[in-house]
């Protein structure tokens, strides 16, 4: 089946809940991935930061493999091969450069996604709070963090655009600026006695790669303690070395938190979400309080167990963190970018006004590569944790070339935008005066306002 089979299925049965690129991948190696043509690109973007040793990784592939030829799926009633070790591997990944005070066994729940992940945090914590005798369950989180879009992870994700459609949400999340303490400090005095948790993604990715100053976050889990909260790091898109040096972005910034949300490149690709607390908590819950059916399942424990084994036997943080600097580096020399921020292999680039970052992505594609925007001007880079100098300096020398694309695409998207609104007011106008024809005045204005309004829900 080609693109456009594959285009026309998905357009008429599945909900529209992403604009996909017109591509259908159908291979891939490393950080290339190939479309259905046979066309090669260079992945930038990495499933969205989930495929940390890149594509089809020999060791994941046939962990998978062997692992589907064995058991696929039995359940959570029982013992099963990885799963254990999977656990205690992540323990003695979270204790590297902890202090030894907090140096214990991490206990883990193990679930399906990040969303999933922040769910199990935020019930933990509420859990807690009343365990310990708090007056209220307040989870305070920061703007234009993100933390997921079930429910619960969309109250906690502080962007009003994405949360509107969706009120009522549940309630007993509080909101405060990034890198603020006084506001986190309010936020406190506001809510005596009542906070269980603090949220915070140490890098805010979808926002746009924005990170928290390592002496805000080293100040905020103080405040969180000194109020009885605990401090649940959001690692989902920071997580598993994308961030360098250590497994884990907290250790970079200094901190030991209390609850660590991990998913994206924790199995390289395969749904699997993970929810990590200090020893402490992890009799919070008790059988029945939380559950999942394919959580910690066997498929996701043979890809999880060989990708942290792989990324933490193979000195993946030094190179990352090598990677992620040399890439920063190269960035900056370009006189249309006017901004790099990040950590490691997670980088976020900011470009001059005159660009549209969107029209950037599609004129990489074009040209062979696979990038992101997380805004009008804004390029996220998740590239795989494989990622070598060859392919920066390919994407690095591709850049002028694409940035001068884009601005073609754009004039040609926005003349196409400008004939379309034409054509549709047009239409409008000649409904409009039929139905002003056909019908009494009320009923007029009826039709016409639900007409309006399903062409601007159609064109949103
Ligand atoms: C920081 C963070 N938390 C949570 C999520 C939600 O993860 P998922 O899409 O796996 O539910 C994401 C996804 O982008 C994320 O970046």
């Amino acid at each position: 089946m080609g693109l456009e089979e594959a285009k026309k299925l998905e357009e008429h049965y599945l909900m529209h809940t992403f604009a996909r690129k017109d591509v259908m991948l159908v291979e891939g190696s490393g950080m290339e991935v190939k479309d259905d043509t046979g066309k090669t690109y260079l992945d930038f973007i990495g499933g969205i930061g989930a495929d940390s040793l890149g594509h089809c990784h020999p060791a994941v592939s046939s962990a998978i493999a062997a692992q589907a030829e064995s058991l696929i799926h039995v359940g959570n009633y029982y013992y099963i091969e990885n799963r254990g070790e999977t656990a205690k591997l992540i323990s003695d990944l979270m204790n590297q450069c902890v202090p030894r005070f907090f140096r214990a066994p991490w206990k883990t729940f193990f679930c399906n996604s990040g969303a999933e992940a922040n769910e199990c945090a935020i019930k933990l914590a509420r859990l807690y709070g009343k365990k310990v005798g708090l007056t209220g369950n307040t989870i305070i989180t920061l703007d234009r963090s993100f933390h997921g879009r079930t429910l619960a992870t969309l109250a906690a994700t502080a962007q009003p655009a994405k949360q509107e459609a969706f009120q009522p949400l549940p309630d007993g999340f509080v909101h405060v600026p990034i890198n603020d303490l006084g506001a986190l400090q309010r936020a406190f005095l506001e809510n005596p006695g009542s906070v269980c948790a603090v949220m915070v993604e140490p890098i805010q990715g979808e926002a746009g790669v924005y990170p928290c100053d390592e002496e805000y976050i080293f100040e905020a889990v103080k405040l969180a303690r000194r109020n009885s909260a605990l401090f649940i790091c959001d690692e989902v898109q920071t997580g598993v070395y994308r961030c360098g040096e250590n497994p884990f972005c907290f250790q970079n910034l200094g901190i030991t938190p209390d609850i660590v949300t991990l998913a994206k490149g924790i199995a390289s690709g395969f749904p699997m979400g993970a929810c990590v607390v200090r020893e402490e908590l992890s009799d919070t819950f008790g059988p029945g309080d939380h559950g999942s059916t394919f959580g910690g399942s066997n498929l996701a424990m043979a890809a999880a167990y060989t990708t942290l084994l792989t990324l933490s036997k193979g000195h993946y943080g030094e190179s990352v963190q090598e990677m992620g600097d040399y890439f920063t580096e190269k960035l900056a020399t370009l006189p249309e970018i006017t901004e790099v921020r990040g950590m490691g292999l997670m980088i976020g680039a900011d470009l001059e006004e005159s660009l549209h970052a969107p029209s950037v992505v599609d004129a990489g594609l074009e040209a062979g590569f696979l990038l992101n925007a997380t805004g009008p001007s804004t390029l996220r880079f998740l590239p795989p944790l494989i990622c070598t100098e060859k392919e920066i300096n390919k994407l690095i020398a591709a850049l002028p070339g694409i940035f001068e694309q884009s601005r073609i695409l754009k004039e040609q998207a926005d003349a196409a935008a400008a004939q379309k609104a034409e054509e549709e007011a047009k239409q409008l106008e000649e409904t409009q005066e039929r139905i002003a024809q056909d019908y009494d005045e009320e009923t007029a204005k009826e039709f016409s306002k639900a007409l309006l309004d399903s062409m601007n829900k159609s064109n949103e």
